[in-house]
């Protein structure tokens, strides 16, 4: 049966964290995954997460089964991170939520709920988007829309081109958006532009599908949650997907949530047990272990505290190493403008590189992003910041 299978590409990301594995130059960046990474280029481990982890395990007398629907606590504690705790959808019951297998997990269980309630339903992500969304959506047989958002010769976001494109979309279709920290462009929308997408949703009867990756990483873990807390209080509907991988540092214990906002209670009892039915189809019950120890955190205000200034120092090592990447990128390539990237924010940027200029700064220089010239700002330390900044203008002579 197997040999009708032909061997696949690698998947973009995870593809290139293998080929720099691979490599042995010593002088080789990695700003491939989207990973943080502190300024040794190391991954660690939070200190509010560690103290957690000993508490969980200290506490836990039994390994056996949680839910479907995962960690109650977890999935409320996350709601109230998410939405804020005063948020008017609280006493409205107008939110269920269930934890999912890691954002990834989480994306698929909203798009398998819109493939239930509307098969024919269209899910539009924007041009670019993460690699990742077109078979998170499209693996459910929904069919795949794109809407215009970024202009890479300018560096900016083209939110007149994306209104007049989501202003034709047919009612009922899906709107995949990104909360904060655009992956991959590091471009988000201004207050005003989100507010200015209520009624455009509204009047065309578009379901908002926002995925929240980088909670903090942005602008703050309130200000980055702005847009979730707008559509909830204004649109009848909404689909969150939450990760916990990049903002707790949680990657390989897969900790993610989608959070179901629906008009009314009983609407969103239906739809939960929809999603009990698709998480025992496929996986049965998420990983418990990182969603315990999100829920110590959240749970204790002395690790939630320090949980928040963990975040603090990660988002301003990001921001800080942005305005360096730009003076770094200033000397070394003068006939270019790369100042867009100070502006944006999150872990990515797009350099706005072709295909074969990555591909040469891979081979020749052995430097990592994606083919799209994606670059993981967090991949990038004081001591490799030059060499770097000399690779792009090596690729663009
Ligand atoms: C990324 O975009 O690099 C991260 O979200 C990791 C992933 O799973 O792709």
């Amino acid at each position: 049966m197997f040999e009708r299978l032909d061997r696949v590409p690698d998947d973009p990301i995870l593809g290139l964290m293998a080929a720099f594995r691979a490599d042995s130059d010593p002088k080789k960046v990695d700003l491939g995954v989207g990973v943080f990474r502190d300024a040794k280029g190391e991954t660690p481990v939070l200190e509010c997460v560690r103290k957690a982890e000993r508490a969980v395990l200290e506490r836990q007398t039994s390994k056996t089964y949680v839910a479907p629907a995962g960690n109650a606590a977890f999935n409320q504690a996350m709601e109230r991170l998410v939405f804020g705790p005063a948020h008017p959808i609280f006493a409205a019951e107008r939110v269920r939520s269930i934890q999912g297998p890691g954002g990834c997990g989480a994306l698929r269980l909203g798009a398998e709920l819109v493939r239930l309630a509307s098969p024919q339903a269209t899910v539009h992500v924007s041009t670019p988007t993460w690699a990742n969304h077109v078979p998170l959506m499209t693996g459910t047989g929904l069919k795949l829309g794109r809407y215009p958002y970024y202009e890479p010769s300018r560096g900016v976001i083209d939110f007149a081109a994306m209104c007049q494109a989501l202003e034709t979309l047919p009612a009922g279709d899906v709107v995949l958006l990104h909360a904060s920290c655009h992956n991959p462009t590091g471009a988000d929308l201004s207050r005003e532009q989100w507010q200015e997408l209520v009624p455009l949703m509204r009047r065309r009867g578009l379901l908002p599908y926002l995925d929240m990756a980088y909670q903090g990483l942005g602008s703050g873990e309130e200000e980055d949650a702005y847009p979730i807390r707008l559509f909830a209080a204004e649109l009848p509907e909404l689909l969150v997907a939450v990760s916990c991988s990049k903002n707790f540092g949680l990657y390989r214990e897969r900790v993610g949530v989608l959070h179901v906002v629906t008009e009314k209670p009983v609407i969103g009892v239906a739809a939960l047990s929809h999603e009990v039915r698709v998480a025992r189809s496929i996986y049965s019950m998420p990983p418990d272990h990182g969603a315990a120890i999100v829920n110590e955190i959240l749970g204790s205000a002395s690790l939630r505290a320090s949980w928040t200034q963990e975040l603090s120092v990660m988002r301003a090592r990001i921001n800080g190493l942005r305005r360096q990447l730009v003076v770094a990128l200033r000397a070394a390539c003068p006939a270019r403008d790369f100042d867009f990237i100070a502006h944006q924010q999150g872990m990515f940027s797009l350099l706005g590189l072709s295909t074969d200029q990555v591909r040469r700064i891979r081979a020749e220089r052995h430097v990592y992003m994606t083919d799209d010239s994606r670059i993981n700002i967090a991949g990038l330390r004081e001591d490799n910041l030059e060499y770097f900044a000399q690779s792009v203008a090596h690729v663009l002579r």
